[in-house]
């Protein structure tokens, strides 16, 4: 099989983006755009080049990825001055692709059409009709065969005319594409090395272009603002919408559902709207995530609710459980089967035992809760002593009543009872009572302050 070299366009600065990240850096779904395109490249490539220039050591250090040979285009002289910087590391015998570092939503099926035109005409180009072909190059055919492209700046009247535009990305022989780019030279409107010339020069050379249309304008769109980065972002989003819908999982508004990273999921589970996944999730059978949530890093088990406005972050939910309304699962919290975490609490480094209930208003952290305990309204569990965290253990059957301190390190034995309002600072043995209140006094003579 031939080898694939992917070559990654990514020396521009993107001026248009008002920012001081390099363009190629900005994000899309959480990820870089770069990101996006090396996802696509690595699937077929056997290795990839990225040129890169402005914002470099930004660039290398943002992707940090050692597969990827980095090559410098100090000047940026054109696209095929951009080529040539990579041919060098590249065999002759192999396919070049070449691809663009901003135009993130490239499909691999097309890719694989062009690699495979490219295996057996030498040189495949990727095109698209567009009903606004402005500052794009244009594709010349001579008897629907390609015969050149030409770009915005060097076209006659006539040639504006044409709507089938060159999406820069293409295959080529890698042998005949370094003959081509020995060949290049500026002669043009913008005084550059076009890699665009390539075309006419294979057809002189008796090539035979082979042609790929796409008739989906997003997949070859580049990104040159935030506006259109923000229309690539719907389009992703909606695409991985319908992607998932149509794998079964409900979104009750698709259009109101943004997943950046991985979700994956059972049987009948239904998300409601404005619900944000981040990161790798997991949802198992008849699962269902209410409006307002924002779920990252998290494995959540079958049956389980997670009712509105909660935000999980790094916790694994067993089955059965309830999150919420309003609750704030942090990392390392593991909430047991069929446990009940409600509204305004929040739960860090701790594990909640099955069937265990922490329903109102408290803070549970580094904590290790056996099964079927039950916490009051308001209960804190004192974690920190302003230098160290220290740990909370509460055993089976517990019950701490509401407002009660526990100041850690503590251990609450199997089936104990804490009094309302207690502030515990030693450990309270199984079946016990602990409670640490003053006495309610009255005062006979006692009156209201009045308002002078
Ligand atoms: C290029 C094509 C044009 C095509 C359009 C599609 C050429 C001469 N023209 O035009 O036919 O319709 O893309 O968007 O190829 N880059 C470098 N180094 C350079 C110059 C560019 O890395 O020296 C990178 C840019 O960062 C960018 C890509 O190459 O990712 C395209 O460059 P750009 O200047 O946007 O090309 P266009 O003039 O738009
Ligand atoms: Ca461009």
């Amino acid at each position: 099989m031939t080898q694939i070299h992917g070559i990654i366009l990514a020396a521009g600065k993107g001026t248009r983006m008002n920012s001081s990240k390099p363009k190629v850096l900005q994000t899309l779904a959480d990820k870089t755009l770069l990101g996006h395109v090396l996802t696509q490249a690595q699937q077929l490539c056997s290795k990839v080049h990225v040129v890169y220039g402005f914002g470099g050591d930004q660039v290398r250090n943002t992707i940090n990825d050692d597969v990827i040979n980095w090559v410098e285009q100090v000047q940026q002289l054109g696209t095929g001055h951009a080529v040539q910087q990579a041919m060098p590391h590249i065999n002759d015998d192999s396919i070049s692709l070449v691809l663009y570092g901003d135009v993130p939503l490239i499909k691999q099926a097309t890719l694989n059409d062009l690699v495979t035109q490219a295996q057996q005409n030498g040189v495949a180009l990727l095109s698209v009709i567009l009903d606004n072909p402005t500052g794009y190059g244009r594709i010349i055919r001579h008897n629907d065969q390609i015969q050149a492209i030409i770009e915005q700046k060097d076209a006659n009247a006539e040639q504006l005319e044409i709507c089938e535009v060159n999406t820069g990305i293409m295959a080529v022989n890698s042998g005949l594409l370094k003959i081509y780019l020995n060949g290049l030279d500026s002669n043009n409107a913008q005084g550059e090395l076009y890699l665009t010339d390539i075309i006419a020069m294979a057809v002189n050379d008796g090539k035979t272009i082979a042609s790929v249309i796409t008739d989906n304008e997003f997949e070859v769109a580049g990104v040159n603002d935030k506006v259109q980065l923000a229309e690539l972002e719907r389009t992703y989003q909606q695409n991985q919408a319908t992607q998932f819908m149509q794998q079964g999982l409900m979104l009750k508004d698709p259009a109101r559902f943004d997943c950046r990273g991985s979700l994956s999921f059972g049987q009948d589970c239904e998300i409601d709207v404005n619900v944000v996944i981040e990161g790798e999730v997991t949802l198992g059978d008849n699962t269902s995530i209410a409006p307002n949530c924002i779920i990252k890093n998290t494995t959540i088990g079958n049956n389980v609710a997670i009712l509105p406005n909660s935000v999980i972050e790094d916790a694994i939910i067993g089955d059965g459980a309830s999150i919420g309304p309003f609750a704030r699962i942090r990392p390392e919290a593991n909430i047991g089967e069929n446990a009940k975490i409600g509204n305004f609490v929040e739960v860090k480094k701790s594990t909640i035992g099955k069937g265990s209930k922490v329903s109102h208003l408290s803070y549970v952290g580094d904590t290790t809760m056996g099964a079927e305990v039950n916490i009051g309204a308001g209960v804190i569990t004192c974690n920190y002593d302003g230098a160290n965290k220290h740990q909370t253990t509460i055993e089976d059957g517990a019950f701490i009543g509401s407002d009660t301190q526990l100041i850690a390190p503590v251990t609450i034995g199997k089936n104990a009872t804490i009094g309302a309002g207690s502030t515990i600072t030693k450990d309270v043995a199984e079946d016990q009572l602990g409670l640490s209140r003053s006495k309610q006094t009255v005062l006979k003579n006692w009156q209201r302050p009045v308002k002078k």
